[in-house]
């Protein structure tokens, strides 16, 4: 493990290298404890830079064995060699050369998982960020473009399957039981999109005929025996082929894409070029092991991934800092592809939750960064939802702003112009200017400066002059190293409602330019008159969720109730009875600090009922509207000061309110949604699903609760129905024996499956309550769990911590000092997943003071660490800073 050397790394101080490496061969010779990779590299001094300059490769941990340039060995003088870098002092004066650098590697004894490692006996690789220099020494930057030609030499009983970037050129036999395969990838590309697969693994096979006629050959690779889980994926694969031509005329550029799936993975997956390798996780399902939410997860990574040839491999970032070039965009592009594929509303909906859950408390806490970001210690902390989640609603935004078409003619020119180099966001922001016309200099600071804005609107209607006003006032509250704010242009979707739900149409409008239902927030204030309205509208604000803000609104709760009946906005009618149940589940928490039994209003219950039987709704926007917001959203709403028992007896509360009074509604359509034993992964089935689910969970609170909940597990032909009423049980009926007898009977029929063992250990992790350490804690020692594996470390730790508030944030503070103890037993395999844990605790300012107290000990604990590797030093010290 490499420790901390407390270097920063600044934008301001890009500059290009003095040395290019056109091209790059590679020659693998795979052994699990000594592999031998030698490099020969075309180097070229770069037009201008002295003779005298050294050519300075970045390594890291590597144990070097030989250098030579065209052929001959270089003197140890000319040379510095340690395991972090090569320095060649005196390279020669040619302006081209082969320098050729041969190390020596354990793939066995990696389990941090990033360069060359083995999972389940497969040789794999994951190389960005900085994984290539744990292979070779190099040029480990993304404007390092280069055309690689590797070979890679294994035992054939070993490693039938040899596979790297681009198309297969050559294959055959070495004798002594070893054979070879050779593959050239003709497009230039940075290091990090470097791969190389090698092993035994079943293979599933299809093709692809491009919009110009070229056929691609197609393969997945999965542990043998499992060829059958991956005809989903396979499916997902070949949509986003054709998605991409149809929406963004984007084709593939190779002869061969292959898709390889292993087990131990730090993250969702990995764009390499013509090799993109995945957690198995993101690939693997049938209906008896994956639930409808892993389908989905499926369909949107395989996109997402196939989605960066285009967004990532053919123009690629320059530096690190531009990461949201090729992920912000990525992410936006899965996310219309999902809503293309399943249903757009509901697939928005899904969208802000994860943004709100996710990015807005990193925006709102110690880790805020900007979208992209100035400095960095780790590059690895800066693959957040910031990153990638807010990257892709400002991209959303340039849309809003320029329009569909524009939006489209800018993305061609963006394609046509920079094909082929390592591009910045300032050149993406060009090319929406130069394609609309329009000046982007003041929204650019969407990348540029962190923080959630927040727009506070009020708004009044003068019968008398038919005038209709709307006062809106931007801020931007301070974060880390940057507390004074810049204005920003915000574009706030809008809609006026009158009765019956009508669209109000209205004549002039002064104070804001607005634009086919779009407010452009500019200034501080605005004060926004919309002439030629006789009647007071309801306003429906941040339609589709048009920016990533938060808005303090002051609406009367009869406004609220008509726009969560009646807004056309399928987002902003959702939002409207969430804000309802947001509301009234922060009066409870309030009336329960204050010792009072807390009381709901009675229209917001019936409503619950009116929604879930709403047959003109989908079933699926009708289950996103009855789950209520979590634990963390209420928690973030009250902003400070948090008891997460207060809140999590709130929530139950409400809960018991609807299930009570809207029972025999809930129950009749629970039993018309019966499962009738077929099975679709599609959305509409999976609406269905999730509208059953909901109103058991609601059913299980009643009495007889348990029992049906049992019922449901014994009787469910799918996983998402089998989870779910695992989940109630564990959950609403802890201790209950029904709850016993199915996690037992669940545990014995996956016992040797771990992806959905992770479902097991996630249920289990999140039960509330102060029993839940002992019972984490317990599972760390179960055959099933491994430290060593990133998937169950965040299935039972993660889990845990991030979403269990009232069990990890036990006020004594047993789950803390258990969490830092695991988090430092896991950063002695894997600095990337302890440093992802790690940030489980970044809320710690809003808990109240004692928890807070605790929360803070736990942090420094971790500070005072020895040895503390880069990644987990960089979030702890920002954490506490
Ligand atoms: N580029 C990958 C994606 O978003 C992310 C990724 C996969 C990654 N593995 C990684 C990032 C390891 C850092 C380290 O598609
Ligand atoms: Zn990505």
């Amino acid at each position: 493990m490499r420790t901390d050397t407390g270097q920063v790394f600044k934008l301001e101080d890009y500059r290009p290298s003095d040395y290019l490496i056109p091209e790059t061969n590679l020659e693998f010779r795979l052994s699990p404890q000594a592999t031998i990779v030698i490099a020969t590299l075309t180097v070229e001094r770069r037009h201008g830079v002295a003779v005298s300059a050294p050519l300075v490769l970045d390594g890291d941990g590597l144990s070097l064995k030989r250098v030579e340039i065209d052929g001959k060995k270089v003197k140890p003088s000319d040379l510095t060699a340690s395991p972090d870098q090569l320095t060649l002092l005196k390279p020669p004066s040619a302006h081209r050369f082969h320098l050729l650098v041969e190390t020596e590697l354990a793939p066995d004894g990696n389990e941090a998982l990033m360069g060359l490692y083995r999972s389940n006996n497969v040789y794999c690789t994951q190389c960005e960020a900085e994984g290539f220099r744990r292979i070779t020494y190099f040029l480990d930057r993304p404007d390092i473009l280069s055309v690689y030609t590797v070979r890679i030499e294994a035992p054939r009983h070993e490693a039938p399957l040899l596979l790297s970037n681009g198309n297969p050129v050559d294959k055959g036999d070495l004798g002594d039981g070893w054979h070879y395969s050779v593959w050239h990838d003709p497009f230039p590309k940075p290091s990090y999109l470097f791969a190389l697969v090698a092993g035994n693994l079943g293979r599933v096979a299809d093709s692809f005929v491009t919009m110009s006629g070229r056929k691609v050959e197609l393969g997945i690779y999965v542990e043998p025996g499992k060829e059958t889980l991956a005809g989903y994926a396979m499916d997902a694969l070949k949509r986003s082929m054709r998605w991409d031509e149809e929406a963004f005329g984007r084709e593939y550029d190779l002869d061969v894409f292959n898709i390889v799936a292993v087990s131990d993975f730090n993250m969702g997956a990995m764009e390499n070029k013509g090799l993109n390798i995945f957690n198995d996780k993101y690939v693997l399902a049938d209906r008896e092991t994956a639930t409808d939410a892993d389908f989905a997860n499926i369909e949107a990574i395989i996109a997402h991934e196939y989605f960066h040839n285009w967004t990532g491999n053919r123009i690629t970032c320059r530096d690190w800092f531009q990461l949201c070039l090729k992920e912000g965009l990525t992410v936006f592009r899965d996310h219309e592809f999902s809503a293309d594929q399943r249903s757009r509303g509901v697939k928005r909906i899904a969208e802000v939750r994860t943004l709100r859950a996710h990015q807005f408390p990193e925006d709102q806490g110690p880790l805020a960064h900007p979208v992209r970001p100035r400095r960095y210690r780790e590059i690895n902390n800066f693959y957040t939802a910031t990153v990638y989640e807010k990257g892709s609603e400002v991209v959303r935004m340039i849309r809003t702003i320029v329009g569909t078409e524009a939006f489209r003619a800018g993305m061609d020119l963006y394609f046509e112009r920079h094909d082929g180099e390592a591009a910045t966001i300032e050149d993406f922001i060009k090319v929406f200017e130069d394609a609309s016309g329009r000046d982007l200099s003041q929204f650019a600071l969407w990348y540029h400066q962190a923080g959630t804005p927040n727009l506070s609107i009020s708004s009044s209607h003068n019968p008398a002059a038919r005038e209709f006003t709307l006062e809106i006032e931007q801020s931007v509250p301070p974060t880390p190293s940057e507390s004074r704010k810049r204005l920003m242009h915000i574009p706030l979707a809008f809609g006026l409602i009158g009765a019956g739900g009508k669209p109000v149409e209205y004549g002039d409008v002064d104070g804001a330019s607005v634009e086919d239902g779009v407010i452009h927030v500019r200034k501080r204030r605005h004060v926004v008159r919309f002439s030629g309205i006789a009647e007071r509208p309801a306003v429906s604000l941040n339609r589709g969720f048009s920016a990533p803000v938060t808005l303090s609104v002051e609406q009367k709760a009869d406004d609220q109730f008509f726009l969560a009946r009646h807004d056309g906005d399928a987002f902003s009618r959702w939002q409207a009875f969430n804000t309802l149940l947001t509301d009234a589940l922060i009066a409870a928490f309030r009336d329960i600090l204050g010792g009072k039994q807390p009381a709901f209003p009675e229209r917001l219950i019936e409503l619950a009922g009116t929604i879930a039987s709403d047959e003109t709704l989908e079933p699926a926007y009708r289950a996103l509207a009855l789950s209520l917001p979590g634990e963390a959203d209420i928690a973030r709403d009250i902003g400070r000061n948090i008891d997460p028992d207060a809140i999590h007896a709130a929530r139950q509360a409400l809960a018991l309110a609807i299930a009570r009074a809207c029972r025999d509604a809930f129950a009749r359509l629970y039993g018309q949604l019966v499962d009738t034993g077929g099975f679709s992964p599609d959305a509409a089935s999976a609406g269905r699903r999730a509208l059953r689910n909901g109103l058991l969970e609601y059913l299980s609170l009643l009495p007889g609760g348990a029992a049906l909940a049992a019922e449901h597990f014994r009787s469910a032909t799918n996983m998402t129905d089998r989870a779910a009423a695992l989940s109630v049980l564990a959950h609403r009926h802890h201790g209950s024996s029904e709850a016993i007898e199915a996690l037992a009977a669940f545990e014995q029929t996956y016992a040797n499956d771990p992806l959905v063992m992770d479902k097991w250990f996630l249920i289990q992790a999140s039960v509330p309550g102060p029993q839940a350490v002992d019972t984490v804690r317990a599972l760390t020692a179960h055959r099933a769990f491994s430290m060593g594996n990133p998937n169950r470390v965040r299935s039972l730790i993660g889990t845990f911590s991030s979403a269990n508030q009232t069990g990890f944030h036990r006020p004594d503070g047993e789950a803390y000092r258990f969490f830092v103890q695991t988090v430092l037993e896991v950063e002695k395999r894997n600095p990337q997943v302890a440093a992802r844990l790690a940030t489980a605790l970044r809320s710690w300012r809003s808990l109240e003071p004692g928890r807070q107290a605790k929360a803070r000990e736990a942090l420094l604990s971790i500070a005072n660490a020895e040895n503390l590797s880069a990644d987990l030093r960089d979030i702890v010290e920002r954490t506490l800073a």
